[in-house]
């Protein structure tokens, strides 16, 4: 796309529109991936468990060794500024949208060096965009997935804009015509392109521990809180390949899937390929959990 839709941005202390926002060749975002960034889900224009994404966003920074540039208080005052100007921007009112911010901090512009300068000023750059939701059609049949070995780097839990292996992985199921990647380092189930991964087995809720090897999402605290309210069982522990290819149950949780069921796995059925009651269970308390569902349950 060589156009940009003239959407509301912030870019390093201004607010623009995407088409006239620029920065320098010389960023190391653009050079070297050297950056964090943070998707936040908007809902009726609320922003959803943004302390969260905050709390997971300084953690990302601090493993890159860069400075909070903003005050929880400013990061507040910029998103919900975007979410009011994208309302105004397609003419719609904030409350009849759901919208996710995309939040984007790099080390900075200086010279090309592998070496974290120190004494540079990160770039910051803010947007919010329409959320996306699962369509209905394959909310409900569920999707289809495939599996393969994860391939990416060894610091997973940093929320990167080093985004290459998630392209690559995410491209395998592309090419396949499936909606994720489900992948597993050495034998053991790790996440999805773009999404963790869940599985159920005999009603109890399995995901992975939360360590460097995957993206803690903000869905974990999410779904572990809905299944202590509704009493079903929630585990973290390692997941053999075989306990994936014989769940009961295989589910993605992310900002814009929300929670979603997989029912083909690598063309095989997963459970009896419907989704299942605990993804049933899962989904009904996510949306009471939302301030006010301005879509309600996908269209
Ligand atoms: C690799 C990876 N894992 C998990 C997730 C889910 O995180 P969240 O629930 O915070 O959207 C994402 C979200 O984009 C991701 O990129």
């Amino acid at each position: 796309m060589d156009t940009l839709p003239p959407l509301p941005c912030y870019l390093n202390g201004e607010f623009t529109e995407l088409p006239k926002a620029k920065i320098s060749v010389m960023d190391r975002g653009f050079i070297f991936g050297d950056g964090v960034y943070e998707v936040a889900p908007v809902y009726a224009g609320q922003l959803f468990r943004f302390d969260q994404h905050m709390a997971r966003l300084e953690r990302s920074l601090a493993e890159l060794r860069i400075a909070n540039p903003l005050s929880k208080a400013q990061w507040t005052a910029i998103a919900q500024q975007l979410i009011t100007g994208y309302a105004k921007s397609t003419g719609e009112r904030e409350q009849d949208i759901d919208q996710l911010i995309y939040i984007q901090i790099t080390r900075g512009v200086a010279m090309r060096d592998h070496v974290m300068p120190t004494d540079i000023t990160p770039t910051v750059f803010v947007m919010s965009n329409r959320m996306k939701p699962v369509p209905a059609a394959q909310r409900a049949s569920g999707l289809a997935c495939v599996t393969a070995d994860d391939f990416r780097w060894e610091k997973a839990h940093i929320k990167s804009t080093s985004l290459l292996g998630a392209v690559f992985a995410r491209q395998i199921s592309f090419d396949a015509g499936t909606m994720e990647t489900v992948m597993f380092r050495h034998g053991f189930l790790s996440e999805a392109a773009a999404s963790n991964v869940w599985v159920v087995t005999h009603g109890k809720v399995l995901g992975v521990p939360k360590d460097n090897l995957v993206l803690e999402g903000i869905r974990f605290g999410l779904i572990e809180e809905i299944c202590r309210a509704q009493g079903i069982g929630f585990e973290l522990r390692r997941i053999s390949r075989d306990e994936v290819l014989n769940a009961d149950e295989l589910l993605l949780s992310s900002a814009s899937k929300e929670v979603v069921a997989i029912t083909t796995l690598d063309g095989k059925p997963v459970g009896n390929s419907k989704p299942g009651p605990v993804y049933a269970a899962l989904y009904a308390g996510y949306q009471t959990l939302k301030p006010h569902a301005a879509q309600g349950p996908a269209k």
